[in-house]
């Protein structure tokens, strides 16, 4: 079988299932009997400082995957808005007229494709044959959301080949129902932009768009775009409100950015290139998403990238989210997950200067051609960008040959860019250490590591970085996510149990924050019919949206980082999940706070003795966030979301003090230290 995403599952799986009937401690499923609460003593050690935490330590990671953008965070709502997918009129139809009849009544539509070479060639010529009209209509992304009272502003490029075309612009809902509707009468035979905008008298899941043609007429429709008015920041044809707020709300340090193997492509011609996403929107050429027809169980053949979020934007986002950008650029290999094609090393220049080309428009001189770009686009300040990943789950010497390359030249035009290479798709084996030796061997400042694994693994693996050289390259957990059923199985859920492994690996990830500089759940969006790839952070369809139980825990750990760890031990020993508990403690220089996570796995209430060294004493009451849940396979949905964090006041008694923990629990202490 050749080497794919879809033998990668199988493999992990039975890898995963042979580890977890070993190997303990696994979170025990629920007991028919009541279980014994347990007893564990905390030592922390507040004078002890082991390491700082990086402002960068709790970030997120976006690519383009289960209808991230198109369909999801960007909020336009027709698809296929230029007619560019590879079967020029999916998205589309002609409810009203037979298609292949040359003899219907209302009329016909034809896709024409101009042969001048521009990189959106396709438009749509409609002929209207009667006064009652053509109704050509757009089905949306899985349909359109449409919320009653909320506006929709439409825009459509037309020329008109004859007759005296008017277009009735309509929002409808399933049954067809009109939702207000709005009228545009072009004129003259150039290309122009009309817009028009419609308030919603109702709501509708899965709305449409129609668009009447009435009278006589020949005319050219492209660019046929809407999106509703109210997006993030109030941006025209910006973000979704709803999607970016959820991100924002994780203050999230970086943003990881555009993927994944998205970047690679599933071939070189089919890899990400920014440069093709930059500048006026209808010039941005439209690509097959590369996960359209990745999984036979999920094909997604209408799923395409129109780049309406490009690189521009996307620093936009880093910017309003107050993270750090962190592009990652294809390294001259395709995925090796699919066709692994190379490009030559004596003709890789191209692709480092594309890299060399993004540091310039990000933070270049508005004098320079690509930072004059930028500001043309409405950012003259440069964007201050300091990270630069190169490839993605690359492995093997055809990669370090490549990162080599690259980093030689970033190196000698930038020396204060940070660069982040990779140690391939696993968290171990041949290919990891083979990266992993190499890129020590070069001082690589920051390696990328990938792990998606069972919830077992995640708990035995709590202390994985312990036994980190602290003087090596830095880590970036870049990808990671606890499988309920194994990596690429779409059975996976974001169940409680996965979310509490995660909670407790990530203690680990924070006691080591002088070796774990980055870290990053993935992916981060599933639209809930749009989907290839779960289990995911955030869900969402075409009106809602909600965090799952692995969204509270990032948050819970990205809202409250500290900025120091402190020296914690359970019974006296460095922390292994000793009887089920896992924990970490920072301080906050800037409050004065000592933060403590501690994360019981146990199916029982566990009591926690707390002693506090190193301080003059505690305030007598702190905030305790509590994130919980009695049964291990709950999961969150758009009707209930139960695993959410519950905050409440707790006293606290001198420096030794002690905490019930629920069973199954995350917890987050904050208290004033004196
Ligand atoms: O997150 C989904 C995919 O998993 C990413 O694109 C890739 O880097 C990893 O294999």
């Amino acid at each position: 079988m050749p080497f794919s995403f879809r033998s990668m599952a199988s493999m992990l799986s039975a890898t995963i299932l042979a580890a977890s009937c070993t190997q303990q401690p696994a979170p025990q499923e629920e007991a028919a009997k009541p279980v014994a609460a347990g007893e564990s003593t905390i030592q922390i050690d507040a004078a002890n400082v082991l390491a700082e935490v990086q402002p960068t330590m709790y970030g997120i990671f976006f690519e383009d995957i289960n209808f991230a953008a198109d369909g999801g965070i960007y909020a336009e709502m027709v698809k296929n808005r230029s007619f560019e997918f590879t079967i020029p009129d999916i998205g589309w139809s002609q409810p009203q007229s037979d298609k292949f009849s040359m003899n219907d009544k209302s009329g016909f539509a034809s896709i024409i494709k101009k042969q001048d070479g521009s990189v959106n060639p396709h438009f749509m010529r409609v002929t209207s044959k009667s006064a009652s009209g053509y109704c050509l209509t757009n089905e949306g992304f899985r349909g359109m959301g449409v919320k009653e009272g909320a506006q929709y502003d439409l825009s459509i490029q037309v020329r008109v080949q004859s007759g005296s075309p008017k277009l009735k612009v309509e929002l409808a809902d399933e049954a067809g129902k009109s939702l207000g509707s709005a009228e545009i009468v072009p004129s003259g035979s150039d290309w122009k932009e009309y817009t028009a905008s419609i308030v919603a008298t109702g709501t509708a899941m899965k709305g449409k768009l129609n668009i009447w043609f009435d009278g006589e007429s020949v005319t050219d429709v492209d660019m046929i775009s809407m999106f509703p008015k109210d997006t993030w920041m109030g941006r025209p044809k910006g973000m979704r409100k709803d999607l970016v707020q959820l991100l924002y709300d994780l203050k999230p340090g970086f943003l990881r950015f555009p993927g994944g193997c998205i970047v690679e492509g599933r071939t070189l011609e089919r890899r990400y290139q920014w440069k093709k996403t930059v500048g006026d929107i209808e010039d941005r050429e439209v690509l097959v998403n590369r996960w359209n027809t990745e999984f036979s169980h999920r094909p997604t053949p209408d799923y395409y990238q129109s780049f309406g979020l490009g690189f521009f934007e996307y620093f936009q986002l880093s910017e309003d989210l107050g993270a750090e950008p962190l592009p990652i650029l294809g390294c001259g290999m395709a995925c090796q997950f699919n066709t692994g094609e190379l490009v030559p090393m004596d003709e890789l220049e191209p692709y480092i200067a594309d890299a060399l080309d993004l540091i310039e428009f990000a933070n270049g001189a508005v004098t320079t051609k690509w930072g004059k770009l930028r500001a043309a686009m409405g950012h003259p300040e440069p964007f201050d960008m300091k990270y630069i990943g190169i490839g993605n789950e690359q492995w093997g010497p055809e990669y370090i040959t490549r990162y080599l390359a690259f980093e030689k030249e970033i190196r000698a035009k930038y020396p204060d860019i940070i660069i982040v290479s990779g140690s391939g798709p696993f968290p171990d084996g041949e290919m990891f250490e083979y990266g992993w030796e190499e890129l020590k061997k070069l001082n690589a400042q920051i390696v990328d590591e990938h792990y998606y694994r069972s919830p077992e693994w995640f708990l035995q693996n709590a202390d994985r970085y312990d036994s980190y050289d602290k003087n090596g390259p830095k880590v970036f957990a870049g990808e990671y996510a606890s499988q309920s059923v194994a990596i690429a199985s779409p059975d996976n859920k974001n169940n409680w149990q996965c979310a509490l492994s995660e909670a407790a690996f990530m203690t680990g990830l924070e006691r080591n924050a002088d070796v774990v500089y980055l870290t990053s759940y993935a992916p981060l969006f599933a639209h809930a019919e749009g989907w290839q790839w779960t289990p995911d952070l955030i869900w969402f369809n075409n009106l809602q949206s909600y965090g799952t139980a692995n969204y509270y825990v990032q948050k819970l750990y990205s809202n409250n980082p500290g900025t120091h760890v402190l020296n914690t031990s359970i019974d006296g020993k460095p922390v292994i999940g000793q009887a089920g508990i896992y924990a970490s403690t920072t301080k906050d220089e800037s409050t004065g706070e000592l933060i403590l996570k501690v994360v019981n796995t146990n199916a029982a209430a566990h009591h926690v003795n707390l002693n506090v060294a190193g301080v003059a004493g505690l305030a007598s009451t702190g905030n305790l966030q509590v994130l919980s849940n009695a049964h291990l396979e709950q999961i969150n949905s758009f009707d209930e979301q139960s695993i959410q964090p519950v905050s409440s006041e707790v006293a606290v008694s001198g420096s030794d003090f002690s905490l019930d923990l629920q069973p199954y629990s995350m917890n987050v202490l904050r208290v004033k230290m004196n």
